[in-house]
């Protein structure tokens, strides 16, 4: 079996190149101590793409993308480009990479390092040790569905959306759901609005559906609303929560804040498996450019770095290795550094290029 990993990376804008330096560093010990290959391509994609072929993404860097067995981005935008015409603005690139991929399933972790528990704005005891997973549906419902508009019916103007779900869409973003939750808790919570729209309706006969072949997993719903609710209230409750595209854009920006620090989330998206049951995969952390520190070595890494593990567990079925980067990501915690995003009395604070280097030693302590 050949062990070569094709990863493509796609550092980005602003500090994306910053904190992908710290990701290659992980590269290369994973390369020495774990044997691991990774054949490296490295692209262009946002502003920087913009700057050498006044294009966000390239046909090259996507037929590069479509070749990899995994991406890695860093992040795309900033002022530079602010006043760039519609169609070439440097997120165009990120939308048509992750449409062209066909990365249906967007997966948003949100868990609580146990050194960071006091970012959180919510009680210690409500979020210590919290760990879910929310999956969101990235390429259907009301974002994409026609008919959509401005116009203007009989004198007045309507804005309208469509919100519309196929069976075979909430099939697919279904099984990717189950499949994780026997990977983890064995418990998937369904969140829909069944209540007042029929194509959550639909949705939810499809969930019900599919857990069939999954008797294993214990299948809960739960309407938006009271989901955002328990996310607060008791986030703990939930495990794995799988949603549509809008609804999960918003749960997991929720999700997300329940840790407190933007800078250490990652991401996931996902598209069909193919004969092999091999996906196509985009990893990138939630944060984006952060212009405003761009350049000064002292943004988080571990976002980044976490979005790497995540490609080790869900491209390369390397779960083993992905937990050895996350305890490290721990012990780096728990011996005091932080950077400046996470920054607490009596820590030390630390660059960029230092929490990378640490990261290192404490992975180095681990085998
Ligand atoms: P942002 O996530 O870039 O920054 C928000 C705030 O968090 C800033 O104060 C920033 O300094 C801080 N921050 C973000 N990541 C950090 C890290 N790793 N370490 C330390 N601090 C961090 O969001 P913002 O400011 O709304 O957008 C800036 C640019 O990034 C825009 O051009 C936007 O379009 C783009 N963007 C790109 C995304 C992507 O590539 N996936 C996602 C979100 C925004
Ligand atoms: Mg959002």
């Amino acid at each position: 079996m050949s062990t070569t990993k094709k990863v493509l990376m796609l550092p980005g804008d602003g500090i994306g190149p910053e904190v992908m330096r710290q990701v290659q560093r992980v590269m290369d010990w994973m390369a020495k101590k774990r044997s691991v290959n990774f054949e490296i391509t490295e692209g262009l994609i946002g502003g920087a793409s913009i700057d050498a072929h006044k294009n966000p993404l390239t046909d090259e860097t996507l037929a590069d993308a479509m070749a990899a067995d995994a991406v890695l981005l860093g992040a795309v935008g900033g002022p530079k480009w602010d006043d760039m015409p519609f169609d070439i603005k440097p997120e165009r690139g990120l939308l048509k990479i992750r449409k062209e991929m066909g990365l249906f399933a967007n997966l948003r972790p949100a868990l609580v390092f146990d050194a960071l528990v006091g970012a959180s704005t919510l009680k210690e005891d409500v979020v210590k040790g919290l760990d879910i997973m929310i999956l969101r549906e990235l390429t259907g419902g009301i974002y994409f569905g026609q008919p959509r508009g401005i116009e203007e019916r009989d004198g007045v103007r309507h804005g309208f959306n469509t919100l519309v779900y196929s069976e075979p869409e909430v099939e697919r973003i279904a099984r990717v759901a189950f499949d994780m939750a026997m990977k983890r808790d064995k418990r998937l919570c369904s969140v829909d609005k069944a209540n007042v729209l029929e194509s959550t309706v639909l949705w939810r006969e499809v969930v019900e559906r599919v857990a069939k072949d999954f008797p294993e997993v214990e299948l809960s719903h739960m309407y938006v609303d009271n989901a955002a609710m328990q996310l607060v209230r008791n986030p703990k409750q939930f495990d794995v929560m799988v949603t549509t595209n809008m609804f999960g854009d918003i749960l997991s920006d929720c999700a997300a804040m329940l840790t407190g620090s933007l800078g250490m989330l990652p991401s996931a998206s996902l598209g069909a498996a193919d004969a092999n049951g091999a996906r196509k995969a985009l990893y990138e952390p939630v944060h984006g450019s952060a212009p405003d520190i761009a350049g000064q070595d002292i943004a988080n890494p571990l976002a980044t770095i976490l979005s790497f593990a995540m490609m080790l567990r869900y491209s390369f079925d390397m779960g083993d290795d992905a937990t050895l980067i996350e305890d490290a990501v721990q012990n780096v915690l728990k011996g005091g550094l932080r950077t400046a995003d996470i920054m607490q009395p009596g820590m030390a604070k630390v660059s960029t290029t230092v929490m990378g280097e640490s990261l290192i030693s404490e992975l180095d302590k681990l085998v």
